[in-house]
């Protein structure tokens, strides 16, 4: 099988040649900062850059009853979705960080966010680019459908 996830990798330090990469991964790391991650620890921020050229940017929100919390993927997107519905997300940049930094690998999105990406794109019927980001290394990968094959679709709905 020839499956590769990841579309490509760089060093953000060996280019300025992805300048959206870099802006968003500022937007991102402040977002980062700003979680409300007090039972992990772990604070993830991600920046979406919209068609018309807008950011929104979100962070994880937890819960002392755990499950209720959200990932920074979903907040981002949905708070997105919910304030612009007709502007597509083009870029989403994600990173985290614990106590002792930014993490030194990319960070990667929990299934249920790859499922909502997923079905982000479909709805705006364009590509969104992922940036998963660590310390100096961002995997970049084209297409949120990447990310997960045989993800539940809308059309799974219909009894076909
Ligand atoms: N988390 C995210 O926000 N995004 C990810 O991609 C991975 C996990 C959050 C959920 C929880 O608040 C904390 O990180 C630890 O899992």
């Amino acid at each position: 099988m020839d499956y590769k996830q990841i579309s490509f990798e760089m060093r953000l330090a060996d280019t300025d040649a992805d300048a959206t990469a870099q802006m968003l991964l500022d937007k991102a790391t402040e977002a980062a900062r700003r979680a409300y991650a007090p039972y992990s620890r772990f604070r993830v921020g991600a920046a979406a850059l919209l068609s018309d050229g807008t950011v929104v940017t979100g962070n994880n929100q937890e819960n002392a009853a755990y499950p209720s919390g959200l990932c920074a993927e979903r907040v981002t997107v949905f708070y997105a979705n919910s304030r612009y519905p007709d502007t597509a997300i083009t870029h989403l940049l994600i990173v985290a960080e614990t106590d002792e930094g930014l993490l030194r690998q990319p960070v990667t999105p929990c299934g249920a966010c790859r499922q909502v990406l997923i079905e982000t794109e479909k709805r705006q019927a364009s590509p969104i680019r992922i940036y998963l980001a660590g310390r100096d290394t961002v995997w970049c990968i084209a297409s949120a459908a990447e990310l997960m094959p045989l993800s539940f679709v809308p059309e799974s709905l219909v009894n076909q």
